[in-house]
């Protein structure tokens, strides 16, 4: 621990305003709008038009939070953006948000780590937080990853969609409520072949073969992934309970990765949480990888679900594979 505590200021949400509905897809590819919502619990998810990167989609996020945490725009020491389908490979999209919002001399960056990107963003800000090194750090999961979507396999294009999620990490007073409690994150780079993006790095880069290929979307195996994926989130959740003494009815609010219903089902039952006490927006969104937990956040808080001093437990898994946890008091 170090010499301060960080707490969740405010957050924001952004997500682009075209959507793709189950119907839409049974146009695209041999699926059914009987198949997607049961074997996944979507139902429709938000497309980014072709002008809008991701930069444009997490800016939209990064305002509505700093403006709901008034924190003053030069306040921020630091934007850490979470995210796998960034405007470019270089320069980051943390340096590209840092210009639109007209902000300099402050460090910027990126974390890839798949869909659980923004749960390693906030156990990073919270270090910088925590040992004195910054007051209040943007931190952003932006996903447009409709754009390396494989629209020909109908295993992996249903479960797509692009949103924003961001939240102002700030220092938290001696008299705030408000804190994180505690967070873990951990990966297995021995299964990062299950879920991949294989081609336009220094190992495979683009010709036209990559192409013509399809090695520029992403593969998945799905049912190795969904095996990991309850195991992962809770063993993660699980140890940062045991070792802050809080038990499964201790927590208000479990706000799990949204990549699928029965996932996020059997982690509820696993962990022995009534689901009733589960942020679930997967029907409105799909899975918008490390935008899922910002943006649920984001709607539990103006929906006035989540309220300030509620124990939340933040969860996630993805590429890598990755996976972590926090615990924080809203
Ligand atoms: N429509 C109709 N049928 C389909 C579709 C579809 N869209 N997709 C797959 N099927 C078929 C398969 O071809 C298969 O048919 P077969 O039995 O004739 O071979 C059958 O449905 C069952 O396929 P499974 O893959 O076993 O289906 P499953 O129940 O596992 O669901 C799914 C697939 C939804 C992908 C699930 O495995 C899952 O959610 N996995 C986890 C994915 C995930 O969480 N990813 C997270 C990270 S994403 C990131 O980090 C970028």
């Amino acid at each position: 621990m170090g010499n301060y505590f960080a707490k969740f200021s405010a957050f924001g949400s952004f997500a682009p305003k075209k959507i793709l509905t189950n119907q839409d897809l049974e146009k695209m590819v041999d699926t059914s709008d009987e198949w997607i919502r049961t074997r996944t619990g979507m139902v429709e998810r938000h497309i980014a038009s072709a002008e809008e990167a991701a930069s444009d989609l997490a800016y939209q996020a990064a305002v509505s939070a700093i403006e709901s945490s008034k924190v003053k725009y030069k306040e921020i020491d630091l934007i850490i953006v979470a995210t796998i389908s960034g405007d470019h490979a270089f320069p980051s999209t943390a340096c590209i948000i840092q210009k639109k919002l007209g902000l300099k001399n402050i460090p910027a960056f990126d974390v890839s780590a798949g869909c659980t990107g923004f749960i390693y963003a906030c156990d990073i800000a919270r270090q910088y937080i925590e040992n004195g090194a910054a007051r209040h750090i943007l931190v952003a999961g932006v996903e447009v990853l409709t754009k390396i979507t494989n629209w020909n396999d109908r295993n992996t294009c249903v479960l797509f969609g692009d949103a924003s999620g961001a939240c102002v990490m700030s220092r938290a007073e001696p008299s705030d409520i408000s804190r994180i409690i505690d967070s873990k994150i951990d990966a297995d780079g021995s299964q990062g072949e299950y879920l991949v993006q294989a081609a336009g790095g220094s190992r495979l880069p683009a010709s036209h073969e990559t192409v013509d290929a399809n090695q520029h979307t992403v593969y998945m195996e799905g049912n190795r992934i969904f095996k990991n994926a309850v195991k992962s989130m809770y063993a993660s959740s699980d140890e940062l309970l045991r070792r802050n003494n809080l038990s499964a009815l201790d927590i208000d609010w479990v706000i799990p990765h949204q990549a699928n219903l029965r996932i996020i089902e059997a982690l509820a039952d696993k962990m022995k949480v009534p689901i009733n006490k589960v942020i679930v927006n997967i029907h409105k969104y799909g899975n918008t990888s490390s935008a899922t937990v910002p943006l649920a956040i984001d709607e539990a808080i103006r929906a006035k679900k989540i309220r300030r001093g509620d124990i939340l437990l933040l969860t996630s898994f993805g590429a890598g594979l990755t996976w972590g946890s926090i615990l924080a008091r809203y």
